[in-house]
């Protein structure tokens, strides 16, 4: 990765930036008394329990649980890794990312470039196709190709198609301008080098079809012969910025054509994609010619809550089926949907949409194959469950994909349907089953100690820091968190932060999830008290450190005698105790 970023950048970025702005800009929110609300985007609902709080900075769902600030926001609602969300939110706010630089800036420096220029190479690529498709020689029969398959001008230019031209050198005179672009174009696979030196184009007289990210780079290509020999489609191979199995072809189309993902189909075929969106189904995506991986289905989860996977109905289609609910075990979350489309015979989603139409098409989407009943039909389809061998293999089979699934409704509805098979009672097969090993703890699992407390009023009320000076004696107090909450203290006096700056300290640190787990506690304070539970908490350890102090003095004077120093402070303390009893 490039250098890393700066914690002062971000943290800068947190307080330019609104969660508030943030979410509306996705998630369209209602004010509601201090807080926004909305329906949360992250689980299936029907009266909002998604609230913002501009004052916290923070967003929280009540329902499920999600929360975190408004760079957590972009990583689940975009689906972005971390350093991602960062170059998301500044550039929503006109910002240029810097990068500290590590043991070797040049490198680093030099990396970034060439990342920048690998993007703004490809998309000239696509540019360059785009333009051949209106200006090349041959583009009236490709224009026509195109249009017999169905495809309106506007369809085109929304997926950028284009054509490469047929011809040895035809991207390679129009990009490549010095030895250092032919390299770059061969490392992006836009042209090859032979053995004797010589450079041509990669795609020669095809339909280009250009694959974006979910950032809407370009990334690659997929490139369908008009006629002629050669494989069907020829596909950019992995570069450093083309990764298969992380890429969705279409998914990025799909995002800008809807304000909201209600479902995603996910298909087969480039073609696929286009003739659905052609269709006014603008939500298809389609796996770049391989299984479909958990990171696809991960990255659509966090987009939307209803996946059907659309494939043919035959032996290669089924493969691939069973293939994606495999890898979608782990992801079956309570509110997330995952169904099954069979196509008939001989059709994909292409040829069917446009034969009974994108009304009966979004029907049979509807009344798609639940994931249950697809994952039985699967394995019962060659097991014969009356016998008793039959059931045994069932068992078997059936046990390990269960204990993959995340969700426990999603657990208990298979396990229930498994008994029914089997004739055998739920509660019996429950003890043979395990759940998958998660970290998740319950939200309000946390037993609430002062310790506790202190620091959950300081995490959600940063400005507390400033109210009270910095106790470092407390340092030596015998209990577990005091260096946590000292260190807090630390960060809430030394400047102003909210919720969201402060957990951000903590990103990656042991202590973020407890700490977080405290932001999102409902202490039922009002705004007045939580100054005076927070100082009270804060007498309390004194005591607490006062009494430690003056046993250990007690507990030292019974081997050797106190010196002078030593006396005093133990008059002091037993002073403080005493004056405490009369407060
Ligand atoms: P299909 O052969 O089903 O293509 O391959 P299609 O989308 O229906 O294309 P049309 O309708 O004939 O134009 C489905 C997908 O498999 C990959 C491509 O990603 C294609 O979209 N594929 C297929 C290849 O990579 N290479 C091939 O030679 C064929
Ligand atoms: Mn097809």
């Amino acid at each position: 990765m490039a250098g890393l970023i700066p914690k002062s950048f971000i943290h800068d970025l947190l307080e330019r930036a609104d969660v508030v702005e943030v979410v509306d800009s996705r998630v369209p929110l209602k004010k509601a008394g201090r807080n926004y609300q909305a329906c949360c985007p992250f689980h299936n609902e029907k009266s909002p329990s998604f609230t913002v709080a501009p004052d916290k900075q923070f967003y929280h769902c009540f329902g499920c649980g999600e929360h975190g600030n408004a760079i957590d926001f972009l990583m689940k609602f975009d689906g972005l890794e971390f350093p991602e969300a960062i170059e998301e939110l500044a550039h929503m706010m006109g910002l240029e990312v810097p990068r500290e630089t590590t043991a070797d800036p040049a490198a680093d420096a030099k990396k970034r470039a060439q990342e920048s220029s690998d993007y703004e190479q490809m998309e000239r690529a696509a540019k360059f196709f785009a333009h051949q498709l209106r200006r090349h020689e041959n583009s009236a029969a490709v224009i026509d190709y195109l249009k017999g398959r169905g495809l309106s001008g506007e369809i085109v230019k929304q997926f950028q198609i284009g054509y490469a031209p047929d011809a040895w050198d035809g991207l390679l005179s129009a990009l490549a301008k010095d030895q250092r672009s032919k390299d770059q174009l061969v490392d992006l696979k836009l042209i090859n080098r032979n053995e004797q030196g010589r450079y041509y184009d990669f795609f020669r007289d095809r339909v280009m079809f250009p694959i974006r990210d979910r950032r809407g780079r370009v990334v690659g290509f997929g490139g369908r012969i008009l006629d002629g020999d050669g494989p069907k489609y020829l596909n950019s191979p992995e570069t450093r910025i083309f990764h298969k199995g992380r890429e969705l072809y279409g998914f990025y189309e799909a995002r800008q054509a809807n304000r909201e993902l209600e479902q995603v189909v996910i298909v087969e075929g480039y073609m696929d994609v286009v003739a659905l969106a052609q269709a006014g189904i603008s939500y298809a995506v389609a796996s770049l010619g391989t299984a479909t991986t958990t990171d696809q289905l991960q990255m659509l989860f966090r987009a939307t809550r209803r996946v059907v996977c659309c494939y043919d109905g035959d032996r290669a289609g089924r493969d691939a089926a069973w293939r994606a609910l495999e890898n979608a075990l782990p992801l079956l979350n309570d509110g997330v949907e995952l169904s099954f489309l069979f196509l008939p015979d001989g059709e994909d989603p292409d040829t069917l949409v446009r034969k009974i139409g994108a009304d009966e098409f979004r029907k049979r989407l509807d009344k798609a194959q639940s994931f249950t009943d697809y994952f039985f039909a699967h394995l019962t389809d060659t097991i014969d469950v009356n016998s008793d061998s039959g059931k045994s293999l069932l068992l078997k089979q059936a046990k390990p994909l269960i204990e993959r699934v995340g969700s426990e409704f999603y657990r208990d509805t298979l396990m229930e349907r498994l008994a029914r098979l089997l004739r055998r009672e739920a509660s019996q097969l429950a003890a043979q089953i395990k759940a998958p090993a998660t970290q998740k703890a319950p939200q309000d699992s946390l037993k609430m100690t002062p310790m506790r407390r202190a620091i959950g009023l300081l995490v959600q009320h940063p400005q507390l820091g400033r109210e009270i000076p910095l106790h470092s004696e407390l340092s030596a107090l015998k209990q577990p968190g005091i260096q946590l909450l000292l260190k807090l203290h630390e960060q809430t006096q030394a400047q102003e932060l909210t919720s969201a700056q402060l957990l951000e300290l903590w990103r990656g640190e042991p202590e973020e999830k407890p700490l977080r787990q405290l932001a999102r506690w409902q202490h039922h304070l009002d705004s007045e008290k939580v100054t005076q539970e927070f100082f009270d908490i804060f007498a309390y350890f004194i005591d607490q450190f006062v009494e430690q102090r003056a046993n250990e003095l007690l507990e030292k004077e019974r081997t050797a005698p106190l010196n002078k120093v030593e006396k005093q402070e133990y008059l002091t303390l037993l002073q403080y105790l005493k004056d405490r009893g009369k407060r």
